[in-house]
């Protein structure tokens, strides 16, 4: 028995979708011109399909103090946080995501996906409760099944369900309420004051996850529970350093006094190599420059709005009906129109996101549109001149 043969319908499928010049799974990055512009299969294209929102990948303070931490440090630690691998800048760091988010501790984890891992199994234990959102990221479904607890789930961002699920746990029990605040495939915001002010009547800890909200949303970036007034109702936030912080690593945040224990329970915190120095240091330098960076706050929100209103007027089935976040989701009616509508867009000079199930929730097939603080307009409008110029190519019927 060939063990791979299980994924034949998988193949199957790939091989059955229309690509003609371009393979969605085989996209090179040839060169990066800039935040926004890069060379794919030889030709200039416009990037809207990243999740580097602040434009943070070339700050000049970052790039700098990588470079000086690789002279000085060298490329990697080659241990455990709690070997070898814990150095002055990984400490530094956490000092400055504490002090950012005005919290008492912060753990550092080698990326975002393991520090929802490390949390999630860590708190949910034998006889508790992990609560999850329906349209959970992968990293919150792979932490629940790493850890012990029941897990229960809820229609997506539906606060009365969550409410009539909650009701019927029993009162003394354990509970940790997992959710993000914005979700990355449809870009839609979580009604997180509702969530956490019922999470809270029913006695959940709760735990938010600000991947794709942290940079933007907020006075000073640090997530929607900012922007919406209720950070005194998060016990934690776990975070990432792969979208507005522009390099990767992840991380996780509280003031609860026994936090620091998790260093010594938390399995993909512990059995696994730290962030190399270089990226440390970038990492600290970006953070300190997202606290500062009100003004690219306001232009990156300019541009999802403008976007937004764009594809909107005409005539894209979107999947917000206002721009709730940097990520535009533009529904398309099949996988096959939506393949040819990727790959002629990718002709036409714009790099987007080809999303589909099982990433995406209730089976949607999505062009996951996504802007930068460092777009220009006159770039955001390039992008809608040629989503209407694909959408006319591949006959995709639009209603303005
Ligand atoms: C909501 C959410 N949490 C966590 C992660 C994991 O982040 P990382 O890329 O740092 O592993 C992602 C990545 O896409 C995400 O969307």
């Amino acid at each position: 028995m060939d063990l791979l043969d299980k994924f034949d319908s998988t193949v199957a499928l790939r091989d059955s979708l229309p690509f003609e010049k371009a393979d969605p799974f085989k996209v090179v990055m040839e060169e990066i011109i800039s935040e926004t512009e890069a060379v794919i299969d030889g030709r200039h294209t416009i990037l809207a399909g990243t999740n580097n929102y602040m434009g943070m990948t070339f700050n000049e303070e970052a790039v700098a103090a990588a470079k000086e931490a690789l002279d000085n440090f060298g490329t990697g630690t080659t241990g455990s946080r709690v070997l070898n691998g814990t150095y002055g800048g990984h400490k530094a760091l956490e000092a400055t995501i504490a002090e950012f988010y005005g919290m008492e501790h912060c753990m550092v984890f080698s990326t975002g996906y393991q520090a929802n891992l490390g949390m999630i199994s860590a708190l949910g234990g034998k006889d508790d409760f992990v609560i999850i959102d329906a349209d959970s990221h992968a990293s919150i479904y792979d932490g629940c099944s790493m850890g012990n607890a029941t897990i229960v789930r809820f229609r997506h961002n539906d606060v009365e369900n969550m409410e009539r699920r909650l009701k019927r746990l029993p009162e003394d029990a354990g509970k940790l309420l997992v959710v993000e605040g914005i979700y990355s495939m449809l870009g839609d915001a979580a009604p997180l004051k509702e969530l956490l002010e019922v999470a809270k009547k029913y006695g959940c800890m709760t735990l938010v996850d600000e991947a794709h909200s942290m940079g933007f949303c907020g006075e000073n970036g640090r997530g929607i529970a900012e922007q919406l007034g209720v950070e005194h109702l998060v016990d934690f936030y776990v975070g990432t350093f792969s979208k507005s912080v522009g390099t990767v690593g992840g991380f996780a945040v509280s003031s609860h006094p026994k936090f620091d224990v998790l260093r010594l329970v938390s399995r993909p915190y512990i059995f696994t190599a730290s962030l190399p120095p270089s990226v440390v240091a970038s990492a600290t330098k970006s953070i300190e420059a997202i606290k500062r960076s009100g003004n690219r706050r306001a232009h990156l929100w300019e541009n999802a709005r403008r976007l937004h209103a764009g594809l909107k007027k005409a005539g894209f089935h979107l999947a917000t009906p206002d721009a709730q976040s940097p990520i535009i989701a533009v529904h398309l009616p099949d996988p096959m129109l939506g393949t040819r509508f990727w790959e002629q867009l990718l002709l036409e000079g714009v790099y987007a996101n080809m999303a589909a199930p099982p990433a995406t929730p209730s089976g949607v097939f999505l062009m996951r549109v996504s802007v930068c603080a460092q777009h220009t307009t006159e770039q955001i409008d390039e992008i809608i001149t040629r989503f209407n110029r694909t959408a006319e190519k591949v006959g995709l019927a639009l209603n303005p």
